[in-house]
């Protein structure tokens, strides 16, 4: 039995099931310290494309830069996959920022958008956030969405869930399926003007926290081939954005 019944359990035979034709192999965890690390380990042992572990709650949650990602038990989805894709890993992190927003908009009918390289926002607000990281020639990517997290749950006023932003879907069972099919598309189109068309980044005066305490700001002009963030003519392949103006 589960005691909030806004956050029923995911009911992992029935995701595998589901998504076998689609390519993945579903592991549902009751409590992990972090995703990214379990699967990070399953890529180092020769794990094969298409694992994907979820955790109802995870103690150990970590974001991109060094930070954390924190979610009450079942109230978002938070999970990792592994991939081992054909051809250049460079715009894999962002493909994977575009198949949720590409999801949350086809699925929950929420007005998505994408802050360089991956954040989802919905009007101006993360609602998911993804960790990509490189193994062994594999992406692990980490994706933490937040689905019914009340406000006083969020770590910052800068963050929203779908509940609080009146989407028409808050099931987790389908909206895992709904990311992880629109992944299969968003990889498999390496469609960089889809990325484009609904990047909020672009044409936005922006600051970009390096790593390391700096900071550029200027108009985010382009994002280049390699998926790098264009700002004053110059290319950077990783910082955190804030939207100026
Ligand atoms: C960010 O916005 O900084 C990225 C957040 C990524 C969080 C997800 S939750 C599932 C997976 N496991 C982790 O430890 N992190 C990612």
């Amino acid at each position: 039995m589960y005691g909030d019944l806004a956050r029923p359990p995911l009911d992992g035979s029935a995701l595998s099931r589901a998504l076998g034709a689609d390519g993945f192999r579903v592991e549902v965890l009751a409590s992990a310290g972090s995703t990214n690390a379990l699967v990070a380990e399953r890529a180092r042992a020769g794990e094969t494309h298409g694992l994907v572990v979820v955790a109802e709650e995870q103690t150990a949650g970590r974001g991109r830069l060094d930070r954390s990602w924190l979610s009450p038990p079942r109230a978002g989805l938070t999970f990792s996959v592994l991939l081992r894709p054909s051809g250049a890993l460079g715009w894999v992190p962002l493909f994977g920022g575009l198949a949720v927003a590409q999801a949350l908009r086809d699925h929950a009918e929420v007005d998505a958008s994408l802050k360089w390289p991956n954040d989802v926002l919905i009007g101006g607000k993360k609602v998911a956030g993804l960790l990509a990281e490189a193994v062994d020639g594999a992406v692990v990517l980490g994706i933490g969405l937040n689905v019914t997290t009340r406000a006083d749950e969020l770590p910052h006023d800068s963050a929203t869930s779908l509940a609080l932003e009146g989407a028409a879907a808050t099931d987790r069972q389908t909206l895992l399926k709904a990311i992880l099919r629109a992944l299969n598309g968003a990889l498999g189109d390496r469609d960089v003007a889809a990325y484009r068309a609904l990047c909020g980044t672009l044409g936005r005066t922006v600051r970009l926290e390096l790593p390391g305490n700096e900071a550029v700001e200027g108009v985010a002009e382009a994002v280049d081939d390699q998926g790098r963030l264009v700002i004053n003519g110059v290319a950077f392949a990783a910082g955190d954005v804030v939207h100026l103006r």
